[in-house]
């Protein structure tokens, strides 16, 4: 190992020596509150917690074409008043411009690019520009002299995640890693790169529709789950602010097999469009299939299904879908699935006005859920006219703040004689 020389910053050493702390006794800590730089890109500001704060280091994950190098080009380009350093492993300076001349005509930041692999050389770069903040593309690409084993192997994408995470703590410089995933969704190299990293994000999204959504997995400055929702189209990423106006498609005329979710991702409430198709199962084994929601929870909705309401599905093809590409994990999108199902299987339509919050149970209960008022008032806000939420959330609700009509309901059966008489 390389003996550093004593004025030599720790960060620029290899990870065998590290500075020693005294203890201090925690009424003599001095409290702060971080700082935060503003992007500019409110999505992405949200998504870290409402801002970027000084010397976090930041990994966002994401599948090779999703966006994850425009997204980070574009802060680059436009945080105002910053000295941005956005380093290449994986593309040529050239390249760089074309994708930058594509999103944006004039730079607000004032923006260098280096392409280079060593961290070493990275360092001495650093010294000498003082970036303000630096992006990484990618991790995996890296290497450092004072390990021997080659780029994008779990020693080298440690040992460089732990140089630029000494940097970055020592200089208070935020630092922005892109990480490669694996095709089963992990961020390539090893998992305690999250465990090391300050915030992980996911850049996720299906390459077919233009929506992209840059989730929150782990920020140690905010709340994780928290999300924001791009547009991708000829010039870059576009903010999407007001999601519940993608996510329900725009029809005119009521078809059956659609129910719509109040859900809340992270602390943003979104309506979104759930819809199923129920159909005779032509090649004897009935096909089951979810697209952003669970399989497994889907199963468990319809054998439900089948023993409180005595549908006989299991002779019947059953395809799910959510608009927009998006996936969803908030139990409460559970009745307005049990409804999209029922609503096919029956084939009469839901009204587009009627929108759902609430968890199914396995017998059947219908399940109170969280921050139910920020749900009701979105819905109330775009002008739905009936929710569909559990009794148990009507407890201490003042209903008479809304125009929307609230249905409580306890039981399956409730809300199917409700909409289906
Ligand atoms: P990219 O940022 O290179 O993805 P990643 O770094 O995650 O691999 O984006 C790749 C895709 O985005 C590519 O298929 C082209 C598309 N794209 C647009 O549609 N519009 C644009 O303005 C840009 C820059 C890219
Ligand atoms: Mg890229």
């Amino acid at each position: 190992m390389e003996k550093s020389a004593p004025n030599v910053p720790a960060w620029k050493t290899s990870s065998g020596s590290q500075r020693s702390n005294k203890p201090s006794k925690v009424e003599h800590i001095e409290s702060s509150t971080e700082k935060r730089i503003l992007t500019g890109d409110q999505e992405l500001d949200r998504v870290l917690g409402g801002g970027l704060v000084t010397g976090s280091v930041t990994l966002i994950g994401g599948e090779p074409g999703i966006g994850k190098s425009t997204l980070m080009l574009q802060l680059a380009l436009n945080i105002q008043n910053k000295r941005i350093l956005y380093i290449s492993g994986e593309e040529s300076e050239q390249q760089i411009k074309m994708r930058a001349e594509r999103i944006t005509l004039t730079p607000k930041a004032d923006c260098y690019i280096l392409t280079e692999t060593s961290t070493q050389n990275i360092f001495k770069q650093i010294e000498q520009l003082e970036p303000h903040i630096v992006i990484v593309d990618s991790i995996q690409t890296l290497h450092s002299a004072h390990i021997e084993s080659t780029p994008g192997s779990v020693s080298q994408v440690r040992e460089c995640t732990a140089e630029l995470l000494r940097f970055a703590k020592e200089t208070d410089t935020p630092v922005f890693l892109i990480g490669h995933i694996t095709k089963d969704g992990a961020i390539a190299g090893p998992k305690i790169l999250e465990h090391m990293v300050d915030t992980v994000l996911q850049f996720e999204g299906d390459r077919h529709h233009i929506y992209r959504i840059l989730r929150s997995i782990k920020n140690r400055f905010g709340a994780a789950a928290e999300m924001g929702i791009y547009a991708m189209n000829s010039s870059g990423l576009r903010e999407v602010t007001n999601p519940s106006e993608i996510l329900l498609s725009q029809r005119d005329e009521e078809l059956s097999g659609i129910a719509i979710s109040a859900t809340l991702e992270g602390a943003r409430p979104m309506l979104i469009e759930t819809q199923a198709l129920v159909s005779i199962a032509a090649y004897g084994t009935p096909q089951r299939s979810a697209t952003g929601f669970d399989t497994r929870r889907m199963n468990m909705l319809l054998a439900v299904l089948e023993k409180r309401c005595g549908f006989r599905l299991s002779t019947r093809d059953v395809f799910l879908n959510l608009a927009g590409g998006i996936k969803v994990e908030d139990p409460a999108i559970d009745l307005a699935i049990l409804a999209a199902i029922i609503s096919s299987h029956e084939d009469i339509s839901i009204s587009s006005k009627t929108c759902f919050a609430a968890e199914v149970g396995l017998s059947g209960e219908i399940r109170a859920v969280n921050r139910i008022e920020q749900r009701i008032s979105e819905a109330d806000k775009l002008g739905f006219d009936r929710i569909f939420v559990s009794k148990y959330n009507l407890k201490g609700l003042s209903q008479e703040k809304y125009k929307i009509e609230i249905m409580g309901v306890g039981k399956i059966e409730d809300v199917f004689s409700a909409l289906f008489g």
